[in-house]
C-alpha cells in the first residue's frame, strides 16, 4: 500500500496561534515530515512546535501535497502544483514537506516547489538590520517633525497673545478643532498599535530640547499631549515573495513593521505563502497578507503607499525597478537584490546596457562597479518621476548585489544627478581607470549652476602604457553608503547579536563597510597591478603605508579582499610600483608589453615604504573578521521554483541540493552526472501565463 502524505493546517478561531499537528497514522509520529536540514547548525535550527501545524499521513490517498485549510472546507479540490503533471505517478513513500527555521519564522518546504536559497540567509538577515536602522530613523524623524510642529505653533501662539481679544478667541477656537483631529489621530493610532502588535515605546522628548518642548505645551497643550509620539508603523510591500519568509520575518522580527504584502505571480508561491503565515502565528496572521498578482502591475496601482519595497528577483531587478520607485512613500526605503553579476560585471556589456542602461567593464573593480550600475538605474527611473535615491548601504555580497536606497521628491534635487554620475574609462592595457563625471554643480555667491562634466579626462592614449581605453557606465559614483546608518547598524547588529542567525557573516561585512572609503569610487587590486609589471607584490601594508606616507587616504573594500580604495591619482600607485620594482628587480621580458612600458617611465615620487599604523585596517588589527569563508559547498543562487532537476544540475547546486529536493518530490535521487545528459531543464509555466 503506498502512502501519500497530506498536511492540513488548522487555525482555531478562538487561538490562531494554536493548530495541532495530527498524525492520521498514529504510529508515524507527529513530525515524520520535518528534518533538520542544514549542517550549519549556526544558521538552522529545526522548531516543530506542537501546537502550529499539521503534518497528516493518510494511507490510499490519491493526491498529494500541501492544501490550504480553506480548500478543505470548501469541498475544493486541491490544486496540483504547476510543474507536476496532473494525473502523473503518486510521489513515493519520500514525498514529505519539511519545515524549516530561519530566525523567528517557519516555513514549509516541499521539493523545488516553492523558490528558497538559504545561502540568501545572510541577504534576510541584512535586510532586517536595515529595517531596523529605518525604522529607528523614521522615528527620529517624526520626532524631529513633531519639534518642529511644536515651535512653530509656539511661535505662532506669541503673536497670537500679542494680538487684541477678537484675535485671542480665533486661536482658541481654531486649537479645539485642531484638538479634535488630533484626537481621532491618536486613538487610530492607538488601535493600529494594538491591532498590528506594535509595542508602544515610552515617549521621549523629541529634540531633546526641554524648554523648546514646555514651551510648545504651553502653547498648544491639546496638540503636544493627543499627537502620536510614536511613528506610524512601517507599511512593507515584498513584491517577489515566494515562500514569503522574507515577509515573515520582517513581521516578526521588526517590532515597528505594521503589515507586509507578500506579493508573487506564481500561485503556487502564493498558496505556499498563505500555508506560511498560517503556520507562524497571530503577529504574522495580523500583519502579513499573500497576494496574487504581477507585482510591477499591483506596484504601479499602489502609488506611494508603501514605506518598504524589497525586490528580490530572480537574476536581474531591472523590470521593476520603474514600477518599485513610485510605490514608495516619501523617503521610503528600496532594498533591491540583483544576482545577475555576469551580466553586470561585463558578460554581454550590451545586455547589462539594454537591462541598466549603462555599459559594465570587466575591471577587477567590477563588483563595485555592478552595484554602481544598479544605483544609477534605480536613480534614472526615479528621475523620471522627480524623484531621487540616496543610498544608505550597497553591498557586494557572495554572488549578488543587494543596494538599499531612501526615495525623495524634490524637482530641485534631480537637477544635481547628473553630477553623481560618471562613466569611467579603463586601459586595456594596464586597467589604469578615470572617472568621467557627467555633470557639474557650481555655487557661486549663493546661486547654483548645474552644467555638463568638463572632459575627457583622458588624453587619447593611456600615459602609463600607452594603450587605448575603453569606456563604461554611467555609474553611480557619488556615497554609496551613510556612514552613520552602518556604524548604527553594526552597534545594533552586535547587540543584538542572538536575533541574527547569519550574525558572523553580516558582523563581518558591515564591518568591511565601515572601513571603506566611502568617497572613492572603484578600487585597485595590488595583484593586478604586480601582474601588470611582473614583479612580486608588495604587502598590502607596505603599500598602505606608502601611499600614507605619499599623502593620500587608502582602505580596503568589503566588495573583494584585494581590493584597495584610495584617493592617491593612479600616477602615483604607479611611481609606487616603479619605487618597489627599484628595489626588487623584475626579469627583462621581450616585447612592448604595458608593464615594461610603465617601468621604463622614472618615478615622480620617491616612495616610502615605512610602516605606518593609520595604513592597516582598524578590524584586521584588532583580529575583527571582514572575509569570511562560506559555511558549505555551493553556497550560490538555486534553481528557479518548479524547475525539472537533472543530473545536469549537481554541478551547479550539488548533490545534495539535487537529491534532497527529488526526494522531497518523491522522485528517485540521481546517482551520479551523466556526462551529456540531455533531460529538459523545463520550466514551470506561471499560472497566469
Ligand atoms: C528569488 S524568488 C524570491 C525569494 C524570496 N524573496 C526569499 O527571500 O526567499 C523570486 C520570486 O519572484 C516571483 N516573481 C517573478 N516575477 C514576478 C512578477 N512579475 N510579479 C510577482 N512575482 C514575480 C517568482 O515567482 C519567485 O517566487
Ligand atoms: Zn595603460
Amino acid at each position: 500500500m503506498k502512502p501519500a502524505y497530506r498536511l492540513a493546517l488548522w487555525l482555531t478561531k478562538k487561538s490562531l496561534a494554536s493548530a495541532t499537528i495530527l498524525a492520521s497514522s498514529g504510529s508515524r509520529g507527529l513530525i515524520r515530515g520535518a528534518q533538520r536540514s542544514s549542517a550549519w547548525p549556526e544558521v538552522w535550527s529545526l522548531q516543530v512546535r506542537r501546537g502550529v501545524c499539521g503534518v497528516g499521513v493518510e494511507e490510499g490517498g490519491e493526491e498529494e501535497g500541501v492544501m490550504a485549510g480553506g480548500e478543505e472546507a470548501d469541498g475544493k479540490k486541491p490544486q496540483h502544483r504547476a510543474g507536476k503533471k496532473k494525473g502523473g505517478p503518486p510521489p513515493g513513500p519520500q514525498a514529505e514537506p519539511t519545515i524549516l527555521r530561519e530566525g523567528e519564522a517557519d516555513i514549509l518546504l516541499h521539493g523545488n516547489d516553492v523558490f528558497y536559497n538559504k545561502a540568501q540567509i545572510v541577504n534576510r538577515d541584512l535586510s532586517i538590520a536595515v529595517l531596523r536602522a529605518f525604522a529607528a530613523k523614521r522615528q527620529e524623524e517624526h520626532e524631529e517633525s513633531l519639534a518642529k510642529k511644536a515651535s512653530r505653533k509656539s511661535k505662532g501662539a506669541s503673536a497670537v497673545n500679542g494680538k487684541e481679544n477678537g484675535g485671542a478667541q480665533e486661536e482658541s477656537a481654531s486649537s479645539a478643532v485642531e484638538g479634535e483631529d488630533a484626537k481621532t489621530s491618536v486613538s487610530g493610532s492607538e488601535v493600529k498599535g494594538e491591532d498590528q502588535g506594535v509595542e508602544m515605546k515610552e515617549e521621549t522628548s523629541p529634540s531633546g530640547k526641554a524648554e523648546e518642548e514646555a514651551a510648545a505645551v504651553v502653547a498648544a497643550p491639546v496638540e503636544a499631549v493627543l499627537e502620536s509620539k510614536i511613528a506610524k508603523p512601517l507599511h512593507v510591500l515584498e513584491a517577489l515573495a515566494a515562500s514569503g519568509l522574507r515577509a515573515l520575518r520582517y513581521a516578526k522580527e521588526v517590532e515597528q513593521v505594521g503589515s507586509v504584502v507578500a506579493c508573487d505571480n506564481d500561485k503556487v508561491a502564493v498558496e505556499a505563502c498563505e500555508r506560511n503565515i498560517r503556520l507562524n502565528g497571530k503577529v504574522a496572521l495580523a500583519k502579513v497578507t499573500a497576494n496574487h498578482a504581477d507585482s510591477r502591475i499591483y506596484m504601479l496601482s499602489h502609488e506611494k503607499e508603501f514605506d518598504v519595497v524589497d525586490l528580490d528577483p530572480y537574476g536581474s531587478p531591472s523590470i521593476f525597478l520603474d514600477s518599485a520607485v513610485q510605490s514608495l512613500s516619501e523617503g521610503g526605503l528600496l532594498s533591491c537584490t540583483a544576482t545577475d553579476m555576469a551580466v553586470l560585471c561585463g558578460n554581454n556589456g550590451e545586455v547589462c546596457y539594454s537591462k541598466y542602461g549603462a555599459y559594465p567593464l570587466r575591471g577587477k573593480y567590477c563588483h563595485e562597479m555592478a552595484l554602481r550600475i544598479l544605483l544609477g538605474s534605480i536613480e534614472a527611473h526615479a528621475n523620471r518621476y522627480k524623484r531621487h535615491i540616496v543610498p544608505v548601504l550597497s553591498l557586494s555580497v557572495d554572488f549578488y548585489v543587494r543596494v538599499f536606497v531612501r526615495v525623495y521628491t524634490s524637482a530641485s534635487a534631480i537637477k544635481e544627478s547628473p553630477s553623481k554620475l560618471s562613466y569611467v574609462y579603463q586601459c586595456v592595457g594596464c586597467d589604469t581607470y578615470h572617472l568621467q563625471p557627467v555633470g557639474r554643480v557650481a555655487t557661486r555667491q549663493g546661486s547654483t549652476r548645474y552644467m555638463p562634466g568638463t572632459g575627457p579626462v583622458i588624453s587619447p592614449d593611456c600615459k602609463q602604457c600607452g594603450k587605448h581605453h575603453n569606456m563604461g557606465g554611467p555609474i553611480w559614483s557619488a556615497p554609496i553608503h551613510d556612514a552613520d546608518w552602518v556604524d548604527g547598524m553594526l552597534r545594533s547588529v552586535t547587540a543584538m547579536k542572538s536575533r541574527y542567525p547569519a550574525y558572523n557573516k553580516i558582523h563581518s561585512i558591515l564591518t568591511g563597510v565601515s572601513e571603506e572609503l566611502n568617497d572613492v569610487p572603484l578600487y585597485v587590486s595590488l595583484h593586478s597591478m604586480s601582474a601588470t609589471l611582473k614583479c612580486t607584490p608588495p604587502s598590502a601594508t607596505l603599500f598602505r603605508s606608502a601611499v600614507v606616507n605619499a599623502g593620500y587616504r587608502i582602505s580596503g573594500s568589503h566588495a573583494n579582499p584585494l581590493g584597495l580604495k584610495t584617493d592617491a591619482p593612479m600616477e602615483v600607485l604607479w611611481d609606487i610600483m616603479r619605487c618597489w620594482v627599484k628595489d626588487h628587480p623584475v626579469k627583462e621580458n621581450s616585447g612592448e608589453t604595458p608593464g615594461k612600458v610603465i617601468l621604463t617611465k622614472e618615478p615622480e615620487i620617491e616612495a616610502n615604504f615605512k610602516k605606518v599604523q593609520s595604513a592597516t585596517s582598524k578590524a584586521l588589527a584588532s583580529g575583527v573578521a571582514r572575509f569570511l569563508p562560506n559555511p558549505e559547498e555551493f553556497w550560490g543562487p538555486k534553481p528557479r521554483a518548479g524547475r525539472h532537476l537533472t543530473s545536469k544540475h549537481i554541478a551547479s547546486y550539488g548533490a545534495a541540493f539535487v537529491n534532497g529536493t527529488l526526494r522531497a518530490e518523491g522522485k528517485p535521487p540521481i546517482e551520479s552526472p551523466a556526462a551529456g545528459d540531455g533531460a529538459p531543464d523545463a520550466k514551470r509555466q506561471k499560472v497566469d501565463e
